[in-house]
C-alpha cells in the first residue's frame, strides 16, 4: 500500500472532524459520505435539480447531463467498453432482481440449472429461488470447502450441459472469503452459461480491471433496459 495515508483520508469525510474518536465498521452495510459527494449532491440539489430525461427546460436539460456525466464516470471506474453498461438501481437487491425477473423467465425453461454458492447473501439467493419455482428450473448450490473457502473443483463437478446461469457473490459479507472470478467465468463460459457476479463489497475496495469477463449479463440486461429508461 506505499503512499497509502489513511490520516489523509480519513479528512475526505466529514463526519470524523465532527466525531473525532469515531470509528465506524459498519461500511459494507451503509458507507459514510466523503466531501466530494456531499459537496456534489447539496450543489446539484441547489443549482441544477429537475426531472431527469423528462423535461426539455434548461433545469431538466442540465440535470440530464449531469445525471449522464455520472454514468460516464462509473463507466470509467469500472473500466465497461460502452456507458450503456451501466444501469443505475438503488441496490443490488434490486439489480439482482431485476436481471432474474427479466432475463430469467425469458430466457430459463423447465430442467435448467442456476448455480450459486452457499456464500451467498440473501439478495443473491432468494431472487434465483423464486425464479426456478417459477420456471421448473433446478437451483445448484456449490459448497465450501472444509476451510470456508470456496471449492472450485466442487463448482466445476456441478457444472453440466444444463447449466444457464452461474450467480456467485466475488466477496462473501459472511466470512470475507474472495472467489476466483475469472475462473469461474472462464469456466461457466466454456459451458455456454451467463455469469451474473454480485460486486457489492468489491467495487468498494478496489478498481475492476476486467469488467467485461465480470458482468455479462449485467450488458445484456443493459440493452433490454434501453427501453425502459428513456
Ligand atoms: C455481498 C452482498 N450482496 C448484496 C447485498 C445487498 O445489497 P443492497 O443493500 O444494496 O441491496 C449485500 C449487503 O450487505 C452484500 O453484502
Amino acid at each position: 500500500m506505499g503512499g497509502f495515508d489513511p490520516r489523509q483520508l480519513r479528512r475526505e469525510f466529514p463526519i470524523f472532524e465532527r466525531n473525532p474518536g469515531l470509528v465506524f465498521l459498519d461500511s459494507g452495510a451503509s458507507a459514510q459520505k466523503p466531501r466530494q459527494v456531499i459537496d456534489g449532491l447539496a450543489e446539484f440539489y441547489r443549482n441544477d435539480y429537475a426531472n431527469v430525461h423528462r423535461g426539455v427546460y434548461q433545469l431538466s436539460a442540465r440535470s440530464t447531463d449531469r445525471f449522464e456525466e455520472a454514468r460516464e464516470t462509473v463507466r470509467a471506474f469500472l473500466n465497461a467498453a460502452d456507458e450503456r453498461e451501466i444501469v443505475f438501481v438503488r441496490g443490488a437487491t434490486e439489480a439482482i432482481n431485476l436481471v432474474a425477473q427479466s432475463w430469467g423467465p425469458a430466457h430459463l425453461k423447465p430442467g435448467d440449472e442456476v448455480v450459486i454458492s452457499d456464500l451467498e447473501h440473501h439478495s443473491n439467493l432468494v431472487p434465483w429461488q423464486m425464479l426456478c419455482e417459477r420456471v421448473g428450473a433446478r437451483l445448484v448450490v456449490a459448497p465450501t470447502d472444509a476451510t470456508g473457502e470456496f471449492d472450485l473443483a466442487q463448482f466445476e463437478s456441478l457444472l453440466s450441459p444444463c447449466t444457464r446461469l452461474v450467480a456467485v457473490t466475488h466477496i462473501s459479507n459472511v466470512t470475507g472469503a474472495l472467489l476466483p472470478v475469472a475462473r469461474i467465468v472462464e469456466l461457466a463460459h466454456a459451458r455456454g452459461a451467463l455469469v451474473l457476479i454480485d460486486g457489492f463489497l468489491r467495487e468498494v475496495v478496489e478498481t475492476v480491471d476486467d469488467f467485461a469477463t465480470r458482468v455479462h449479463l449485467l450488458r445484456r440486461l443493459a440493452g433490454r433496459l434501453g427501453n425502459l429508461e428513456e
